[in-house]
Order: C-alpha cells, then sequence, then structure tokens
C-alpha cells in the first residue's frame, strides 16, 4: 500500500469512529426521552367496564379492565428511528375501537413539555379523546 492509500484508510477510520461517536451521542439525548401514556374510563357506566389492550410490535401490555374513572398507565422511550408505536384495541359493550396510543412521530412534540411528557386519553361515549395538556382535549378516534 502506498502512503496515499494509507492516508485515505486513516481518514476513513477517523471518519467512522466519529460518525459513531456522534451517532451515539444523538442515541442518548433522544433516549433519554421518556413519554407516560395515559388513558383513563371516563365513561359514565357502570355496568360495562371498557377493557383496553395495548401493544407495540414487540410487546404485548394485556387486557385491562377499566372501570369509570379509572386509568391505565405505561411509558416508553422515544427510539433514535421514532418507530415506536404503542396501538390498543378497546371494547366497551357492543363497541370496539383500535387507535394509537403513541405514536413517535405524531407525539413526540404534542405530549407535554420539558421532562413531564404526558399523552392523556380519555375515553367517552364518543370516542377516544386527546390532551397533551391534560386540559384540552380532541375526539381523535370516535367509537
Ligand atoms: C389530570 O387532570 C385531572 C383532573 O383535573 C387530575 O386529577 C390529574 O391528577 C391530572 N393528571 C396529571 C398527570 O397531571
Amino acid at each position: 500500500m502506498n502512503s496515499f492509500g494509507g492516508l485515505w484508510l486513516v481518514l476513513l477510520v477517523a471518519l467512522c469512529l466519529i460518525h459513531q461517536q456522534a451517532l451515539a451521542i444523538h442515541e442518548n439525548i433522544a433516549a433519554g426521552k421518556r413519554y407516560h401514556i395515559i388513558i383513563t374510563n371516563d365513561i359514565h357506566n357502570d355496568v360495562v367496564p371498557l377493557q383496553v389492550r395495548c401493544k407495540s410490535k414487540t410487546e404485548d401490555l394485556g387486557m385491562r379492565t377499566l372501570f369509570p374513572g379509572a386509568a391505565y398507565f405505561f411509558s416508553t422511550k422515544l427510539d433514535y428511528f421514532r418507530r415506536k408505536l404503542y396501538f390498543c384495541f378497546n371494547v366497551w359493550g357492543q363497541k370496539s375501537r383500535y387507535f394509537e396510543a403513541f405514536k413517535a412521530t405524531r407525539d413526540e412534540g404534542r405530549c407535554g413539555h420539558g421532562k413531564m411528557r404526558y399523552c392523556f386519553w380519555s375515553a367517552r361515549e364518543d370516542g377516544f379523546y386527546f390532551s397533551g395538556d391534560n386540559s384540552t382535549w380532541v375526539n381523535e378516534y370516535p367509537w
């Protein structure tokens, strides 16, 4: 190998190391972001509870039964490529609804601020309402 080739090799290795370092730093920043997802049953019906089952591609959080006023909570960390998705299948009496409880690309910027990152979901008679601040609600998934 002539000295030119040697130089290129050194440069290439250096670039790879820098790139890996940059990726690791970025990953740490992104990975530090934890999001809390809260699903509350705000359907005022003491007889028929809400059943919620949330999953991601790799996780099944299991079936939960929520009576009125009860809340279900889970949290997740943001992944580097923002591919994280938790979807839930809900049953209330004769009604059923699928909804996306956490979608990294959609929710990264709208669930709370600073270190308090909450995605609020409220199940109501007419659908699943979303709030990023626990006070303004939008029906994003009508039954
Ligand atoms: C959201 O608001 C409800 C009703 O005001 C309150 O009880 C609850 O503690 C709040 N949750 C969070 C995490 O701030």
